[in-house]
């Protein structure tokens, strides 16, 4: 007999299979049980009827807890009144694992229980359907950037000197020497793309940030691209491509999971849109300001609120460009007709979802970049590789940092940025 997973179904209508699966739900009669069967692909019925099973395998498949692992016999047939289309007339079942008082049930469960369980947690419905959503923005990053010529680098995780900001660094030992966990691979991208021209990274990050929000992890991934011969409205065109590409796959290849998760598929589709709306720094300021967020002033970062507002105003994503150049980190390139504000821009999301990407030119020039890497307190010394760079042919490049987990949130329409990570590290949470 053939041995098939649940989203394999549709290709074996009306033919006998077996099923590796667990029992995620249940109920019967004294005839009828419907068995909710999930196998790590997907989610489908199983219906087992007395009258042709026989009282054995009736009375087995009546008495199965939630969560026992189990191989199941039977054959596909379409099921039109459910959201799946199929589901199996079961014929046979047998036991692999047991499973007694599985501590999620059917009910709802506070939030702090459910992050104590994340290891159970992650075997629902809804995070199924979040988990491919993530795993579909993995495989789309890989298929843009090499479609369009980036070379996948991957930047070291313990590193001796700082991305970004140096109070949220991660310290641990080196041997004899302190070493950090990487907040960002950025610097090293540089390196890469004065070699390879235009390069990619995906890896985790880690940013001992105290903020407690639902856009905030303490571990997190990130996709940054960097890109030698490029400037920042080029780069800016890179982003919203690649934005719009991760929606668009998403709607092409996770509809289920959209279901599941009752996204609108309408406004994600607006997303695809290019180009993406861009606003200054300076004039996001007064829109805050007429708008009743008096307490904002030149030269203050954003919080969400704002971010949110100014988001509220575009119906896609929006690039805030040119911030303060007091805000923000050494390597920017200042504006060629301005020197209070450099050549960045952040991503923000619709919808409330916040920014999702930050990025910028580069600064090329070794006095000037050297100038500001002793003006932001840190050591020449710490950074001569990254200054030989500007030494040794340095072309004007930019790049950017796209925070996987905020994508998933945001186009998965959850709530808590902790749902889309599988197992997510969190201010005073490490376990499991
Ligand atoms: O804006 P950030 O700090 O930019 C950088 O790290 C640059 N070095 C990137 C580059 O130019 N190569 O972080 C980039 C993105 C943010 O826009 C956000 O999406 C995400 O990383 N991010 C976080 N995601 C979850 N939790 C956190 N604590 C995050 N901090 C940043
Ligand atoms: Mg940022």
């Amino acid at each position: 007999m053939k041995r098939i997973t649940i989203n394999e179904a549709k290709n074996y209508v009306g033919e006998e299979v077996e099923i590796g699966a667990w029992v995620a739900n249940k109920r019967s009669s004294g005839k009828i049980a419907f068995l909710q069967l999930r196998d790590g692909t997907a989610f489908f019925q199983g219906i087992v009827v007395k009258s042709e099973v026989g009282d054995d395998v009736f009375q087995l498949a009546k008495g199965l807890n939630q969560e026992t692992s189990i191989m199941v016999k039977g054959t596909i047939q379409e099921d039109s009144r459910s959201k799946f289309g199929y589901e199996i007339v079961v014929s046979g079942v047998e036991v692999i694992g047991e499973s007694h008082d599985y501590p999620i049930t059917p009910k709802e469960h506070g939030t702090e229980f459910l992050m104590d369980h994340r290891h159970l947690w992650l075997r629902s419905s809804k995070q199924h359907a979040i988990m491919q959503i993530r795993n579909e923005l993995i495989r789309a990053t890989y298929e843009f950037f090499n479609k369009e010529g980036f070379m996948k680098i991957d930047p070291p995780i313990l590193t001796a000197s700082a991305a970004e900001d140096t109070t949220e660094l991660f310290h641990t030992e080196y041997f004899d020497e302190e070493a950090y966990l990487s907040q960002s691979g950025q610097l090293y991208m540089e390196a890469a793309a004065m070699a390879f021209g235009k390069v990619f990274s995906f890896g985790p990050t880690f940013r001992a940030e105290k903020s407690k929000t639902r856009r905030h992890l303490i571990e997190f991934w990130m996709i940054e691209p960097e890109m030698a011969f490029m400037d920042q409205d080029q780069s800016l065109e890179v982003q919203e491509q690649y934005v719009a590409y991760l929606v668009q796959s998403v709607l092409d290849n996770c509809d289920y999971a959209l279901n599941v998760l009752e996204r609108d598929k309408e406004l994600l589709k607006k997303y695809t849109e290019l180009p993406f709306p861009r606003i200054s720094y300076d004039d996001a300021v007064k829109l805050l300001n007429e708008n009743g967020f008096d307490d904002v002033k030149w030269g203050d970062d954003f919080g969400s609120p704002h971010e949110t507002f100014i988001a509220s105003s575009f119906d896609k994503p929006v690039f805030i460009l040119n911030y303060p150049k007091a805000i923000k980190p050494f390597y920017m390139k200042p504006h060629p007709d301005r020197d209070d504000v450099v050549l960045c821009a952040d991503m923000i999301a619709p919808e409330g979802y916040g920014e999702i990407i930050g990025g910028s030119e580069r600064e090329v020039d070794f006095d000037n970049l050297s100038a500001a890497i002793k003006k932001f307190g840190l050591t020449e010394e710490d950074y001569a590789w990254y200054l030989d760079l500007r030494k040794y042919g340095t072309v004007p490049h930019s790049g950017f940092g796209l925070g996987l987990e905020r994508a998933v949130t945001w186009i998965s329409g959850t709530e808590h940025i902790r749902e889309s990570i599988p197992f997510p590290r969190l201010l005073n949470r490490i376990y499991p």
